[in-house]
Protein backbone atom coordinates (compact mmCIF):
# COMPACT_ATOMS: atom_id res chain seq x y z
CA UNK A 1 0.00 0.00 0.00
CA UNK A 2 1.01 3.29 -1.24
CA UNK A 3 -0.31 7.32 0.06
CA UNK A 4 -0.19 9.88 -1.94
CA UNK A 5 -1.35 13.01 -0.72
CA UNK A 6 -5.19 11.91 0.77
CA UNK A 7 -5.26 8.85 -0.87
CA UNK A 8 -4.06 5.47 -0.87
CA UNK A 9 -3.33 3.05 -3.58
CA UNK A 10 -2.54 -0.48 -3.57
CA UNK A 11 -0.48 -2.82 -5.90
CA UNK A 12 -2.21 -3.11 -9.11
CA UNK A 13 0.28 -3.82 -12.50
CA UNK A 14 3.82 -4.76 -11.64
CA UNK A 15 6.82 -3.65 -13.40
CA UNK A 16 7.61 -7.30 -14.34
CA UNK A 17 4.50 -7.53 -15.73
CA UNK A 18 4.87 -4.19 -17.31
CA UNK A 19 8.30 -5.13 -19.23
CA UNK A 20 6.78 -8.15 -20.34
CA UNK A 21 3.84 -6.84 -22.13
CA UNK A 22 5.94 -3.77 -23.30
CA UNK A 23 7.86 -6.32 -25.05
CA UNK A 24 5.24 -7.92 -26.68
CA UNK A 25 4.03 -4.48 -27.83
CA UNK A 26 7.52 -3.45 -29.14
CA UNK A 27 7.74 -6.55 -31.52
CA UNK A 28 4.52 -6.42 -32.99
CA UNK A 29 4.80 -2.20 -33.99
CA UNK A 30 8.07 -3.37 -35.01
CA UNK A 31 6.37 -5.67 -36.98
CA UNK A 32 3.89 -3.28 -38.71
CA UNK A 33 6.01 -0.17 -39.34
CA UNK A 34 9.28 -2.25 -40.81
CA UNK A 35 9.58 -0.07 -43.61
CA UNK A 36 7.97 2.80 -42.77
CA UNK A 37 10.11 5.12 -40.32
CA UNK A 38 7.09 6.22 -38.45
CA UNK A 39 7.33 9.22 -35.80
CA UNK A 40 6.51 8.36 -32.14
CA UNK A 41 4.96 11.00 -30.85
CA UNK A 42 4.34 10.75 -26.84
CA UNK A 43 1.88 12.45 -24.98
CA UNK A 44 3.48 14.97 -21.91
CA UNK A 45 3.79 14.04 -19.01
CA UNK A 46 2.14 10.99 -18.21
CA UNK A 47 3.58 9.03 -21.38
CA UNK A 48 7.51 10.08 -20.04
CA UNK A 49 8.28 6.13 -19.20
CA UNK A 50 5.69 4.56 -20.80
CA UNK A 51 7.47 5.72 -24.22
CA UNK A 52 11.25 5.58 -23.25
CA UNK A 53 10.77 2.20 -21.90
CA UNK A 54 9.06 0.81 -25.15
CA UNK A 55 11.40 2.43 -27.17
CA UNK A 56 13.86 0.15 -26.20
CA UNK A 57 12.01 -2.82 -27.70
CA UNK A 58 11.48 -1.27 -30.95
CA UNK A 59 13.93 -2.78 -33.56
CA UNK A 60 13.26 -0.06 -36.51
CA UNK A 61 14.38 3.28 -37.85
CA UNK A 62 12.19 5.53 -35.83
CA UNK A 63 12.00 9.10 -34.93
CA UNK A 64 10.64 10.31 -31.30
CA UNK A 65 9.35 13.19 -30.15
CA UNK A 66 6.69 15.12 -27.60
CA UNK A 67 3.59 16.66 -27.36
CA UNK A 68 1.71 18.44 -24.24
CA UNK A 69 -2.03 18.12 -24.06
CA UNK A 70 -4.09 18.38 -20.32
CA UNK A 71 -7.62 17.79 -19.84
CA UNK A 72 -7.26 16.13 -16.15
CA UNK A 73 -7.37 17.66 -12.78
CA UNK A 74 -7.05 15.66 -9.62
CA UNK A 75 -8.91 12.47 -10.21
CA UNK A 76 -12.12 13.88 -12.33
CA UNK A 77 -11.74 15.15 -16.05
CA UNK A 78 -12.20 18.00 -16.23
CA UNK A 79 -14.12 17.83 -19.91
CA UNK A 80 -12.16 20.69 -21.36
CA UNK A 81 -8.76 20.00 -23.63
CA UNK A 82 -6.34 22.97 -23.50
CA UNK A 83 -3.97 23.29 -26.99
CA UNK A 84 -1.00 21.24 -27.67
CA UNK A 85 2.09 22.48 -27.73
CA UNK A 86 5.68 21.14 -29.04
CA UNK A 87 4.66 19.55 -32.18
CA UNK A 88 7.81 20.97 -34.17
CA UNK A 89 8.08 17.94 -36.79
CA UNK A 90 6.86 17.77 -40.50
CA UNK A 91 4.38 15.05 -40.64
CA UNK A 92 3.29 15.25 -44.24
CA UNK A 93 3.20 11.73 -45.60
CA UNK A 94 4.82 10.16 -42.68
CA UNK A 95 3.15 7.49 -40.23
CA UNK A 96 3.10 8.68 -37.34
CA UNK A 97 2.54 6.48 -33.76
CA UNK A 98 1.13 8.41 -30.76
CA UNK A 99 1.89 7.33 -27.75
CA UNK A 100 -0.32 7.71 -24.69
CA UNK A 101 -0.29 6.75 -21.05
CA UNK A 102 -4.06 5.99 -20.31
CA UNK A 103 -7.37 6.71 -22.07
CA UNK A 104 -9.91 7.76 -20.29
CA UNK A 105 -12.51 8.98 -21.95
CA UNK A 106 -11.27 9.76 -24.84
CA UNK A 107 -11.53 13.58 -24.79
CA UNK A 108 -7.79 14.47 -25.06
CA UNK A 109 -7.21 11.60 -28.03
CA UNK A 110 -9.93 12.80 -29.84
CA UNK A 111 -8.54 16.37 -29.93
CA UNK A 112 -5.52 14.92 -30.34
CA UNK A 113 -6.16 12.79 -33.52
CA UNK A 114 -7.93 15.60 -34.86
CA UNK A 115 -4.88 18.06 -34.58
CA UNK A 116 -2.37 15.30 -36.37
CA UNK A 117 -4.59 13.99 -39.06
CA UNK A 118 -4.88 17.61 -39.75
CA UNK A 119 -0.73 17.69 -40.83
CA UNK A 120 -1.99 15.13 -43.60
CA UNK A 121 0.16 12.08 -42.30
CA UNK A 122 0.00 8.90 -44.51
CA UNK A 123 -1.74 6.97 -41.48
CA UNK A 124 -1.97 7.79 -37.88
CA UNK A 125 -1.93 4.48 -35.44
CA UNK A 126 -2.53 4.98 -31.40
CA UNK A 127 -1.14 2.83 -28.59
CA UNK A 128 -2.13 3.47 -24.89
CA UNK A 129 -0.50 1.24 -21.96
CA UNK A 130 -3.90 1.76 -20.55
CA UNK A 131 -7.50 1.69 -21.72
CA UNK A 132 -10.18 2.15 -19.36
CA UNK A 133 -13.33 0.83 -21.84
CA UNK A 134 -16.04 1.85 -19.53
CA UNK A 135 -14.94 5.10 -19.02
CA UNK A 136 -15.07 5.92 -22.83
CA UNK A 137 -17.06 8.90 -24.18
CA UNK A 138 -15.69 9.66 -27.38
CA UNK A 139 -15.10 8.01 -30.25
CA UNK A 140 -11.47 6.85 -30.56
CA UNK A 141 -9.85 4.03 -32.71
CA UNK A 142 -7.05 2.25 -30.30
CA UNK A 143 -4.26 0.15 -32.31
CA UNK A 144 -1.94 -0.69 -29.93
CA UNK A 145 -3.25 -1.62 -25.81
CA UNK A 146 -1.14 -2.18 -23.05
CA UNK A 147 -3.26 -3.70 -20.57
CA UNK A 148 -7.24 -3.01 -20.48
CA UNK A 149 -8.55 -2.04 -17.06
CA UNK A 150 -11.79 -1.52 -14.71
CA UNK A 151 -12.81 1.84 -14.51
CA UNK A 152 -10.71 2.97 -11.21
CA UNK A 153 -8.33 5.53 -10.27
CA UNK A 154 -4.58 4.35 -10.92
CA UNK A 155 -1.06 6.14 -10.72
CA UNK A 156 2.59 4.80 -11.06
CA UNK A 157 4.69 4.25 -14.59
CA UNK A 158 3.98 7.79 -15.69
CA UNK A 159 0.50 8.34 -14.31
CA UNK A 160 -0.02 10.96 -11.71
CA UNK A 161 -2.50 11.90 -8.75
CA UNK A 162 -2.11 16.04 -8.39
CA UNK A 163 1.44 16.07 -9.82
CA UNK A 164 2.01 13.12 -7.57
CA UNK A 165 3.54 9.53 -8.05
CA UNK A 166 4.30 9.73 -11.89
CA UNK A 167 7.93 7.91 -10.45
CA UNK A 168 6.82 5.30 -9.01
CA UNK A 169 7.99 1.99 -11.14
CA UNK A 170 4.82 -0.08 -10.96
CA UNK A 171 1.15 0.72 -11.15
CA UNK A 172 -1.22 1.44 -8.29
CA UNK A 173 -4.79 1.46 -8.20
CA UNK A 174 -6.86 3.66 -5.57
CA UNK A 175 -7.80 1.74 -2.61
P1 LIG B 1 -9.23 11.36 -21.24
O1 LIG B 1 -9.09 12.59 -22.06
O2 LIG B 1 -10.46 11.41 -20.38
O3 LIG B 1 -9.16 10.08 -22.04
O4 LIG B 1 -8.08 11.36 -20.19
C1 LIG B 1 -6.81 11.11 -20.57
C2 LIG B 1 -5.83 11.72 -19.62
O5 LIG B 1 -6.35 11.81 -18.28
C3 LIG B 1 -4.65 10.81 -19.54
O6 LIG B 1 -3.68 11.15 -20.47
C4 LIG B 1 -4.20 10.98 -18.11
O7 LIG B 1 -3.27 12.04 -18.04
C5 LIG B 1 -5.43 11.34 -17.33
N1 LIG B 1 -6.00 10.16 -16.64
C6 LIG B 1 -7.10 9.45 -16.97
N2 LIG B 1 -7.33 8.43 -16.13
C7 LIG B 1 -6.33 8.50 -15.21
C8 LIG B 1 -5.99 7.67 -14.07
O8 LIG B 1 -6.65 6.68 -13.69
N3 LIG B 1 -4.87 8.06 -13.39
C9 LIG B 1 -4.10 9.13 -13.75
N4 LIG B 1 -4.38 9.91 -14.81
C10 LIG B 1 -5.49 9.60 -15.53
MG1 LIG C 1 -1.81 12.04 -20.11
Amino acid sequence: MIKIKDKEFVPFISAEEIDIRLKALGAQISLDFKNDNPIIIGVLNGAFMFLSDLAKYLNIPTEISFIKVASYSGTDSTGKVTDLIGLESDLSGRRVIIIEDIIDTGLSMNHLLKTIKSKNPKSVSVTTLLYKPDALKYDVAIDYIGFEIENRFVVGYGLDYDGLGRNIPAIYQLK
